[in-house]
């Protein structure tokens, strides 16, 4: 009888175990990897590439080589499930056709400059105009509409995409020929780096960035989320979101995120119109060795970290969007779904001679990098 029930108990433990294994810590099966396959044309019939790139850890990504644009990206939470964490459409038509710059590559110049108009050594430039009577992220046809040269990569730790591009003299009204490298690369620390690189044949401002909305519950609203950015200080903007050159200390705003805080905590406190957060915050942090922002999902314990050689950042909570797109899996994008981290120069850098320079001149290289870290 005595023996009966040890049996019993024996086996009610393993059943124990082997619940606990599977629910706890879902094996991982995928190893390094990339490949390429179509993702249809655009209208002209320029043929369009989607890459996947997977690590040993469990992330997943897809990107395109229209706009660099990052289109999914699985990452695993605390108990091995994998999510898609980005906001984006489930084919190119939904990119063509409509969106707030979803996963791309932004540029020449990421958000506004005043009018469009800047000086650069007394000469007077013109862009086009794209949002009310400012110029934003690059114009009409910015770097995030292009389709970009794509060659991917993989070494023993690491797998990568180098998308290239030559942005013509007086495309968007910018001056020179600019030659334009952005490398994507995933390793098996998960950490996905992106590498830029820039020459010039005439004086052009150059301020490049990637535009991925995150969520890193997967769904919902990012309200919860909590944030750390080490900014002492952000740049003061008006009505249109163009500074006014201020740079202000974040310490009793709603800015102040130098203890990390729900997103949503003071939120309605930005004003605004539309209300949150779209604003370039001046970081304290120098360099690629110090975490410049930390978020983390509560539930399901998915951190983001931020490394970054910029001397800024737009957190931008998604305010415009409005319930009016329809993106992956027919999910409804209202206000708030998602929230970019956008390292960046300062906006408008082109009219505040005090903004750290974005002025590139021939023979110099334009050269940055900027790591999102993912951890549970
Ligand atoms: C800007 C927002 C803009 C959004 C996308 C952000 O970088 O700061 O004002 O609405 O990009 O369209």
């Amino acid at each position: 009888m005595k023996k009966a029930s040890q049996i019993i108990s024996l086996a009610a433990v393993f059943v124990l175990i082997v619940a606990l294994t599977a629910g706890c810590c879902k094996k991982n099966t995928q190893t390094m990897n990339v490949t390429q396959e179509s993702f249809g044309m655009l209208a002209d019939s320029t043929p369009v590439s989607l890459y996947t790139l997977t690590n040993d850890k469990g992330i997943n990504m897809n990107v395109t080589n229209y706009g660099g644009i990052i289109t999914s990206l699985m990452v695993p939470d605390k108990n091995g499930k994998s999510e898609d964490i980005v906001l984006g459409y489930d084919s190119l038509s939904g990119y063509l056709d409509k969106t707030p710059y979803f996963g791309a590559i932004v540029g020449r110049y990421g958000n506004r400059i005043a009018k469009g108009a800047f000086r650069i050594d007394g000469n007077e430039f013109h862009l086009p105009i794209n949002d009310g009577p400012n110029h934003l992220h690059g114009g009409i046809q910015g770097f995030d509409k292009v389709v970009w040269d794509a060659k991917e990569f993989k070494t023993d730790s690491t797998v990568g995409l180098v998308l290239h591009y030559l942005s013509k003299d007086t495309e968007m009204g910018y001056p020179g020929n600019l030659d334009v490298t952005v490398t994507y690369s995933l390793n098996n620390n998960n950490e996905l780096r992106f590498d830029y690189l820039a020459t010039t044949d005439k004086p052009t401002p150059v301020n490049l960035t990637q535009h991925s909305y995150f969520n890193l519950a997967g769904d919902g609203d990012i309200k919860e989320q909590e944030m750390l950015i080490k900014a002492s200080k952000y740049t003061v903007v008006d009505s249109l979101l163009i500074p006014t050159g201020e740079l202000r200390d974040v310490k009793g705003t709603p800015f102040d995120f130098t203890a990390a805080k729900p997103i949503g905590k003071d939120l309605e406190a930005t004003g605004g119109n539309p209300i949150g957060y779209d604003h370039n915050f001046v970081l304290d942090t120098k360099g690629l060795e110090e975490v410049a922002i930390k978020v983390t999902e509560p539930k399901s314990g998915r951190v983001m970290e931020v490394y970054t050689q910029e001397p800024g950042v737009q957190f931008y909570s998604g305010n415009f969007l409005d319930g009016t797109i329809k993106g992956k899996g027919g999910k409804v994008y209202k206000q708030y779904s998602g929230f970019c981290l956008e390292t960046q120069h300062f906006p408008d850098s082109p009219n505040h001679a005090a903004f750290p320079n974005t002025i590139l001149r021939p023979g110099e290289k334009y050269k940055t990098t900027t790591i999102y870290k993912f951890s549970k």
